[in-house]
């Protein structure tokens, strides 16, 4: 399928005659009072949002809107740099449907990178002109702007070895990438055991953070990917690299026929029938794109005292993890790889990019 994103954004300034035309529900307080010491009150910014679900990057639509203020547990940041993962895009799809968005119209995206412009009265660990990597709330989204609020508690410090667009890469998929290896029994303080892992679309977002985060701590690491990221597979320390497109690697053997403790399922639509002859007794597959089946399944498999077994994961990004992946990134042990920039005057290309399935690593929108 050929995506043909407009060439040129344009710039539709938003009527703001009241309450209801404001895109982010805090705003819709009748007692919404801009704080007089914040150094952008009553200023708009640029941003990105769409007003309905479906409609791909086409819905996508260039506004002028408030400056969001920070409640007193919150940041208000200048943003730097915003990642895109195929959450993002699902929600638009209505995939999580009626839960979210909270409410239209909506600025998409969760992870983010910039330096803190306000905080509120309750807030104590930042001030004006610290760096930070965040994930903003799905319910709130706000990523594809000049400005957006985010909560503490996914709010870390960023150093300065850690750029904008490194950092913004981190909350979703590397989060999920390590969340998804400790499932499937990795131990990152050093007291777990040698396991052979295997890690499916190796290539993309996920995958690419939990290959080099299963050589951190020497687990064997059978990856996947088309023909084009096999040096990059190794480049980062896979021991196996299969062509997924490949007999073999569509049957997922490993080339020197290991079986699988734990895999790390970052494709959609792999069945457990060519996972299971490549499991170890105890192997386990960890789905992260769960199909309601995956989770019966899990169900089943405990119910029945299976050794082999399938966990279905849904990601909980925290503090504590996302500092410990910032750290690495800081130390050189952790990168993203970038597979492309582009402007917030191109985000739609850059969403088209994401619905498209082939990135090699993480989307960047620089802000
Ligand atoms: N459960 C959670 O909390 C959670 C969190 C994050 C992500 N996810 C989900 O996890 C999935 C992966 O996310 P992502 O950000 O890593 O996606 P992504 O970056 O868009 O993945 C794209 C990559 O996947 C590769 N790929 C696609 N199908 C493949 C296959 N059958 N075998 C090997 N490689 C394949 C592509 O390679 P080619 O270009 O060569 O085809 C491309 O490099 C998505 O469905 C996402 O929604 C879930």
């Amino acid at each position: 399928m050929v995506i043909s994103p407009p060439e040129r954004a344009t710039f539709q300034p938003l009527k703001l005659e009241g309450p209801h035309n404001f895109p982010n529900r805090r705003f819709r307080s009748w007692n919404f009072q801009p704080m007089a010491s914040s150094p952008v009150a009553g200023k708009t910014m640029r941003a990105v949002q769409y007003g309905g679900y479906g409609g791909g990057f086409a819905a996508l639509k260039h506004v002028e809107v408030p400056i969001p203020s920070p409640k007193k547990d919150e940041v208000l940041l200048k943003l730097e740099a915003a990642s895109i993962n195929p959450v993002d895009w699902k929600i638009q799809k209505g995939a999580i449907r009626p839960f979210l968005p909270a409410k239209f119209p909506f600025i998409p995206v969760s992870d983010v990178a910039g330096e803190v412009t306000d905080v509120g009265s309750a807030v104590k660990d930042f001030k004006a002109g610290d760096k930070v990597v965040s994930m903003l709330s799905f319910k709130n989204g706000g990523g594809l702007a000049e400005y957006a609020v985010a909560s503490l508690n996914l709010t870390v410090h960023r150093p300065p070895e850690v750029s904008a667009a490194d950092g913004s890469g981190l909350p979703v998929a590397a989060s999920t990438a390590l969340q998804a290896l400790k499932s499937g029994g990795a131990k990152f303080d050093g007291t777990g055991k040698p396991l052979n892992v295997l890690i499916t679309a190796a290539s993309g977002g996920v995958g690419s953070y939990a290959v080099q985060l299963a050589k951190l701590i020497d687990l064997h690491v059978t990856a996947t990917c088309g023909a084009r990221n096999i040096e990059l597979m190794k480049s980062l320390g896979a021991d196996e690299v299969l062509d997924y497109k490949s007999s073999d690697g569509a049957k997922l053997n490993s080339p020197s026929g290991k079986k699988y403790d734990a895999v790390i399922d970052c494709t959609v639509g792999i069945d457990w029938s060519t996972f299971e002859p490549n499991l170890s007794d105890n192997g386990k597959v960890i789905y992260v794109t769960p199909s309601p089946s995956s989770f019966l399944n899990s169900v089943i498999k405990k119910l029945t005292f299976a050794k082999k077994k399938i966990v279905p994961l849904i990601a909980a990004p925290n503090k504590e993890e996302l500092e410990f992946l910032v750290g690495l990134v800081k130390e050189g042990k952790l990168k993203t790889v970038v597979d492309s920039k582009y402007p917030l005057s191109k985000a739609e290309e850059a969403w088209a990019k994401s619905i498209d399935g082939h990135a090699t690593g993480k989307i960047i929108v620089e802000i």
